[in-house]
């Protein structure tokens, strides 16, 4: 399989905006708000700052390497570097199933947005109060079929997209939009700071309190920085499999984290502002976007085009993240079972609807979709960010800082001698020593304070 020809990145450009799109998401305004909003807003923020960097981009580089040195996928990446008989392959198909769950209730959310493109678009906002709104919310996601064809559409739309290949499909959405998203969450970062009652809410997003950080903070934070930056599981091995050889790897990781990041804190910026000014909690959980969010366009000039602009934006910025997970489980299925593109791209869509849609009618109200007191989508949630990613990027910390050969891993991050050696030994070492440490510190932290 080596010698065969695969598809590359157009260009540097493509390789951060590609990463950028797969990790601009969800996870950025919906679920940093949720997570920041439930563990104590500041101190989860400057957790999250600390680990994002000096974990996140290391780990990001890690799987770049990983992909570029095997030109394969998720799974095949192990096997080309390990050898025949060993059992790291294992932490391919660990990533592909983590690929799947988290495809499955991230496409639940993913309908709601473009469900709320489409209410954007028929102005049900306009001159509607806060309990409106939020009866919207709670209306549309325990309506009896249209979320599941909401979801079931945007997996089509991921599908689609993903079947036409790399460069065409997934390079060209990518570096076009996030920029434009990026512009209109200044606009409503700027709308929503002067709400009356905005101090406030900027205060319990910046005005840390030290006491609030628990071993379950920390996972969290860990988790949300992996879930945001879309690292531990293999999306950015196989995204690494398209590098040419002289892109730079450590300058576009940084340039993905610090732009993933700057998101991140926008949304905060935008939502806590406005939920303290509209009186809504800020551990509202899910609604808590969905509801802050068309609450804010009510109160500007030029409110239902902005709205309709940002739900659009943020369909598309979701489907960049879809794509990247679909295309770990499309990248594995060709090249190790030999399946076409579009056969491999149907069989993950439908596998990822099978469970989609218990998560997401497992949102509705007195469904029986629960196991003890958490739904079917909070569990693939809690699962996947809190348990297989962390272990996932400890093992991928691992593999490369203990399994690989030190000169094969220099030889990567200085693109064969042609890149300055000084920061990219310190990202060496912190592969090797620190991350493996700090996240396994935090695990079981996590796992003994609760
Ligand atoms: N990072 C994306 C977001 O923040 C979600 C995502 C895409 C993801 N690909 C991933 C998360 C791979 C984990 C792993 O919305």
């Amino acid at each position: 399989m080596a010698d065969k020809k695969r598809e590359t990145f157009g260009s540097k450009l493509g390789l951060i905006m590609a990463t950028a799109g797969s990790a601009l998401g969800l996870g950025n305004i919906y679920r940093f708000p949720c997570e920041a909003g439930a563990n104590g807003g500041a101190a989860f923020l400057i957790v999250y700052l600390a680990i994002a960097l000096l974990i996140g981009t290391p780990l990001m580089v890690a799987e770049f390497i990983i992909g570029r040195r095997s030109k394969s996928n998720a799974v095949g990446a192990f096997k080309v570097l390990s050898g025949t008989g060993s059992a790291w392959p294992l932490l391919g198909y660990l990533g592909v199933l983590c690929a799947f769950l988290i495809l499955a209730f991230y496409t639940t959310v993913a309908g709601w947005t473009l469900g709320y493109l489409g209410k954007a678009a028929a102005g049900h906002f306009s001159g509607q109060d806060l309990a409106s709104i939020q009866q919207q919310f709670s209306s549309f996601t325990n309506h009896p079929w249209l979320p599941i064809v909401c979801q079931l559409a945007f997996l089509a739309l991921t599908a689609v997209v993903v079947m036409r290949g790399v460069k065409d499909g997934i390079e060209r959405w990518s570096k076009i939009l996030m920029p434009m998203l990026l512009v209109i969450m200044v606009v409503l970062c700027v709308k929503s700071l002067t709400l009356s009652g905005a101090a406030e809410g900027l205060a319990f997003f910046f005005k840390p309190d030290f006491s609030k950080i628990t071993g379950r903070v920390l996972i969290s934070a860990l988790g949300q920085s992996f879930f945001s930056l879309s690292i531990g599981m293999g999306a950015l091995i196989t995204y690494g499999s398209y590098i040419s050889r002289k892109d730079n790897m450590v300058s576009s990781a940084v340039g993905v984290t610090l732009a993933d990041t700057l998101v991140a804190v926008l949304a905060g910026v935008i939502i806590f502002p406005a939920a303290f000014s509209f009186g809504i909690q800020p551990e509202a959980g899910a609604s808590l976007a969905f509801t802050t969010l068309p609450m804010v366009f009510q109160q500007m000039t030029g409110g239902y085009f902005f709205c309709l602009m940002f739900f659009l934006l943020l369909v598309i910025a979701t489907l960049t993240s879809t794509i990247s997970l679909l295309e770990v489980i499309v990248a594995t299925l060709t090249e190790e079972l030999h399946l076409s593109r579009t056969k491999a791209a149907l069989v993950g869509a439908a596998g990822t609807a099978v469970i989609g849609v218990l998560a997401t009618l497992s949102f509705r109200a007195g469904s029986p979709l629960h196991i003890g007191s958490s739904t079917v989508f909070d569990l693939l949630d809690h699962a996947t960010a809190l348990y297989l990613m962390p272990i996932g990027g400890l093992l991928i910390v691992l593999f490369l800082g203990w399994k690989m050969k030190r000169a094969d891993v220099m030889d990567e991050l200085t693109n064969g001698g042609t890149l300055r050696t000084g920061i990219r030994k310190a990202i060496y070492l912190i592969i090797r020593y620190l991350a493996p440490v700090a996240i396994a510190v935090i695990f079981v932290s996590q796992l003994v304070m609760r």
